[in-house]
């Protein structure tokens, strides 16, 4: 671990019109303390994401990742210099088997998805997809479709995703939205186990969870920045207090 931030936001702003979803937002991101993003909806938290991963241009401000500037590069450059993060809503494709959706978001790595290429490269992109099956504990249904996976296994085969492209920094927009407690304890499970060996940051509403497993908390409200802290010191915040957890006494 360096001592360079893995992740850089100074100053970052995104218009959707005349609204301000993203009100200069300045936040450095460590390597190896799980981080999490929390803040009541509309917050800019998924906003957030979409700036740093490229999917949406940020309006201003800058952004690093690992020390290198990525403000202006594409979703694409982006995610192969090793940033990766999931959807808010669920994206795996239902009809086909885990394997084979591991296999196509292992190929796309190397760009554009081309099914009829080189044998060694499909041969690559099959381990890759064994591999995280293990890891994430889905080899017993590597073969299942999609469509028949649990909902907590369906969130698992997201995460897996977005391990193909093999990030150094995953983002996780809500992973345990709608799970039951075991459900939810199995993705936790995993989620700490992942951050061990990957930097990993965490919007969750789940305010139980973000305590348990978080080392940074990042509070959003209104598209700015309301609070950051360990979890103990955002536990004890007045503002944060009022604000978000609605406690009157605060
Ligand atoms: N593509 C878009 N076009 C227009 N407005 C948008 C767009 N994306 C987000 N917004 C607006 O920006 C604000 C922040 O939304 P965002 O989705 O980032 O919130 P959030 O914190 O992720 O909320 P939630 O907890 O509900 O997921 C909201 O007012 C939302 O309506
Ligand atoms: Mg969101």
């Amino acid at each position: 671990m360096t001592d360079i931030p893995v992740l850089e936001i100074t100053n970052v702003e995104k218009h959707f019109g005349g609204l301000v979803a993203l009100d200069s937002v300045n936040a450095a991101v460590e390597s190896g303390k799980l981080t999490a993003i929390i803040g009541p909806n509309g917050a800019g938290k998924t906003t957030l994401f979409n700036v740093i991963t490229g999917i949406l241009p940020a309006s201003a401000g800058q952004l690093k990742f690992q020390g290198q500037d990525i403000t202006r590069k594409s979703a694409h450059e982006i995610s192969r210099l090793g940033l990766a993060r999931t959807l808010q809503i669920k994206s795996v494709f239902n009809g086909m088997t885990v394997r084979e959706n591991l296999w196509i978001a292992a190929q796309s790595r190397d760009g554009v998805f081309k099914p009829f290429q080189r044998a060694s490269k499909s041969k690559r992109a099959n381990e890759t997809a064994d591999r995280i099956c293990e890891e994430l504990g889905l080899s017993a249904l590597a073969n299942q479709e999609a469509s028949n996976l649990s909902y907590g296994d369906i969130a698992l085969l997201e995460i897996g995703l977005a391990l193909a492209t093999e990030p150094k920094l995953l983002l996780l927009d809500e992973p345990i939205c709608g799970m039951g407690p075991a459900e939810t304890e199995q993705t936790v499970a995993k989620i700490q186990e992942l951050a061990k060996r990957i930097d990993i940051v965490i919007i969750e509403h789940d305010i139980e969870v973000v305590f348990d497993i978080s080392e940074d908390i990042i509070v959003m409200n209104l598209g700015q920045i309301l609070a950051r802290g360990t979890p103990k010191e955002i536990a004890s915040n007045v503002a944060v207090r009022a604000a978000y957890l609605g406690d009157d006494d605060a």
